[in-house]
């Protein structure tokens, strides 16, 4: 059964540019074979605020709410699209988030920004981190702002240059990429977490206005390798061995998309991502439900970046090397 993951857009003039950006959000979530409905205020005809969905006795509420509720309730998670307006989100945006509450608890969300201008609305979205909080469907840190919008996509959501970075979305970011229940919480890695970290520092170059220096899909390249180093090392950590079988199977499948473009590692080194891919794995919220024998990984990672993404790694052997370079506690 595929994730499910409602578009909210946030604007409703008739010449509207958001529409570019939701249907390039829904896209990429397909393409990632994620059910990305859209929630769209105009074609819903959504009315201005005046009780709430919960308001309403049982049964009585308006169906265009009745219907996103329904919706709603089977969400994993949210992407919201939102525009700048006078350094704010649009007031379409908050009209339609405001009707709901509870049915977005417990579930992240992630933010779209766009804007005519340079900055990708994301003073804008720094207010929508604070009311996305507020109702109970706080934001993942990744934001995907797309400045000027009406260059960078077409009508139809497709990028007009290479350089549009993709969109947070359930298999881009440390909420998943892994195999997770929904409403499970990813961890927030700090900013200096991520300045101090060699593998961090190599993937992500500077990017100036030399196209050749651009490295846009290099944050998915260091969540794919983070996220196959935490499963291997989960896989590891598994005493039971059909969950560590269901690691395996998740650690050859990133493995094996790695493999296949060897390209996209050149120039990264392994050791940041070890760290990481550890910590992540060891996170206290996986502790319970998995398992865990309790092992201290050694600080170094005990291949290289080649040998992992080298077509025809063994998952199993390197299984059992991890087990052996483990300290039991
Ligand atoms: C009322 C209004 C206020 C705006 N304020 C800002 C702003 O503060 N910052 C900005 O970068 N763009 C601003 N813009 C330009 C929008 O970024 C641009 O028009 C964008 O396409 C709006 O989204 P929409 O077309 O989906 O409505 C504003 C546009 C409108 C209509």
């Amino acid at each position: 059964m595929s994730l499910v993951v409602p578009v909210i857009l946030g604007s409703v003039r008739s010449d509207r540019q958001g529409l570019r950006a939701a249907r390039f959000a829904i896209g990429e979530l397909e393409r990632r074979g994620i059910e990305a409905p859209l929630v769209d205020p105009a074609e819903l005809k959504l009315p201005l605020l005046d009780r709430m969905y919960k308001e309403y006795p049982k049964g009585e509420a308006p169906t265009v709410l009745e219907d996103l509720a329904t919706l709603y309730r089977r969400a994993d998670a949210f992407l919201v699209v939102s525009a700048e307006y006078n350094h704010a989100i649009p007031p379409a945006l908050s009209n339609t988030l405001d009707h709901f509450l509870e049915e977005y608890s417990w579930r992240p969300s992630g933010i779209v920004c766009y804007s005519g201008g340079q900055y990708g609305g994301v003073r804008a979205a720094m207010q929508l981190r604070a009311m996305l909080a507020e109702l109970g469907a706080s934001s993942i840190p990744s934001l995907l702002p797309i400045p000027r919008i009406g260059k960078a996509l077409d009508e139809a959501g497709a990028p007009r240059t290479s350089g549009c970075r993709r969109p947070p979305s359930a298999s881009s970011t440390s909420w998943s990429g892994t195999p997770r229940p929904c409403g499970r919480s990813g961890r927030r890695e700090r900013p200096t977490e991520r300045h101090r970290d060699p593998g961090w520092r190599e993937a992500c170059p500077r990017v100036g206005t030399d196209p050749s220096r651009r490295a846009p899909f290099m944050s998915e390249t260091t969540t794919e390798l983070r996220t196959l180093l935490a499963n291997l090392v989960r896989a590891a950590l598994m005493s039971d061995d059909r969950a560590s079988a269901l690691w395996r199977e998740a650690t050859r499948q990133g493995q094996a998309k790695l493999a296949a473009a060897p390209a996209r590692t050149e120039g990264l080194t392994i050791e940041g991502f070890w760290t990481q891919g550890v910590r992540e794995a060891e996170a206290p919220e996986y502790r319970e439900a998995e398992g865990q024998v309790e092992f201290g990984f050694p600080a170094l990672c005990p291949f290289s970046l080649a040998e992992l993404v080298a077509p025809g790694f063994d998952v199993d052997a390197a299984v059992e090397r991890l087990r052996k370079s483990a300290a039991t506690g």
